[in-house]
């Protein structure tokens, strides 16, 4: 090892995050999307360079993020890209905002895959659209998208799909047959998709991340695909997002109803670690998927052990485990239950869709050591209560 994964509490702790803030300090925190790792040595360098030379003037770096995600998806997905259809933006957040702004008007009807990443829920509600929901199913080995039951009760007003893919919390990396019925279905109710594909680059051994975008122009033409390099390479705090309009028809739409000055743009700081981690990053995060894919073994295989009344399905990608606590019984929220009880912090189920307060999210991008003790805790606060 090299130590890319050998960080203690107290070294975590005093990082200024929310991650390890948000809690009492007698509480584990394992909820938020950050990992408890560092970054690729290039990331270093290039952060180093900006504050060796005390380079914060005004950017010129024109195209430089655009062909950063281009060369990336080319090199990591097989996925040609032009650089023109980008446009560089702070956060995932303001790309899903700003795209049901621009592809939809209030009142209009938007699909949800449920459970959620919350903010997109808030994208649609504080944008006064309206939400339809697509639950999920838990086929037995993995969750299921059903889009099956939206075909007969067709919203007039259905405009549009938020995507997520990898799927954030349940960890599936939807196959092409998938992704091929969600393309048909855009297709055949006139969607505008918003793919989120920010957790594209956590993707285990036996699965394999297609760009939604990437299967055929027709889908393109109707696809936003929204990304960065925040989640793998740990840099949410630099800001630096791309969004990919798969046909410039769309990106014209887009630049007509939202100016791109209200949109800003990156700093340097998130332009020059993103590129930094897509050119060269790679054999820091194979090192750190490894130590990601130990710890998702070692967590299904302790829970199936220990505590059988915690389920969760295998993610096949990012690095959530999506726990399915039912069985317990609780009298409580489970995210409450393992705060109170555990003294872990957890997203709660309920954030990501009323229906799943009897769910966590835990987040097991942390040295082997320290999901040791979560889980250590959690057994102790199932085998008490
Ligand atoms: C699916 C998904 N999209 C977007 C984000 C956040 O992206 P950003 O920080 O760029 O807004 C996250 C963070 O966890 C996420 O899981």
């Amino acid at each position: 090892m090299t130590g890319a994964t050998d960080f203690d509490i107290a070294t975590l702790r005093a990082r200024r995050t929310n991650k390890w803030h948000k809690f009492p300090p007698d509480v584990l925190p394992a909820w938020v999307a950050d990992m408890d790792f560092g970054v690729a040595p290039s990331i270093t360098a290039a952060l180093a360079r900006l504050t060796r030379d005390q380079e914060y003037g005004y950017a010129a770096r024109d195209g430089v993020l655009a062909a950063a995600f281009a060369r990336r998806m080319e090199r990591r997905f097989g996925w040609r890209t032009d650089p023109a259809d980008t446009v560089a933006i702070g956060d995932l957040v303001q790309a899903s905002f700003s795209s049901v702004m621009a592809f939809s008007e209030p009142g209009d009807a938007i699909l949800l895959q449920l459970p959620s990443y919350p903010p997109f829920m808030r994208a649609i509600e504080d944008t006064g659209r309206r939400q339809i929901a697509i639950p999920m199913r838990d086929d037995g080995t993995r969750w299921v998208l059903d889009l099956g039951a939206h075909e007969a009760a067709r919203d007039p007003r259905l405009r549009m799909l938020i995507f997520c893919h990898p799927q954030n919390p349940t960890g599936r990396a939807f196959s092409r047959a998938e992704l091929e019925g969600v393309a048909d279905f855009a297709i055949r109710h006139d969607l505008v998709v918003v793919s989120d594909e920010i957790h594209a680059d956590i993707v285990y051994p036996g699965n394999k991340h297609i760009p939604l975008a990437s299967l055929h122009p027709e889908i393109a033409a109707r696809t936003i695909t929204i990304t960065s390099a925040t989640k793998s390479f740990n840099i949410p705090a630099l800001r630096c997002a791309v969004m990919h309009f798969g046909a410039p028809a769309l990106k014209d739409r887009f630049g007509q109803r939202i100016p791109s000055r209200l949109l800003g743009s990156p700093g340097v700081t998130g332009v020059d670690a993103t590129v930094a981690a897509w050119d060269d990053g790679q054999p820091w995060l194979d090192e750190i998927l490894a130590q990601l894919r130990a710890n998702r073994d070692w967590l299904a295989a302790t829970l199936a052990a220990e505590f059988p009344a915690v389920t969760m399905r295998v993610p096949e990608a990012t690095y959530l485990a999506w726990l399915d606590c039912r069985a317990l019984d609780l009298p409580c929220p489970a995210g409450q239950f393992f705060l109170d009880r555990g003294r872990v912090g957890l997203n709660f189920g309920e954030t990501f869709g009323a229906n799943y307060a009897a769910f966590a999210r835990l987040n097991f991008a942390t040295p082997a050591a320290i999901l040791r003790e979560i889980v250590a805790r959690m057994g102790e606060a199932v085998r008490r209560r």
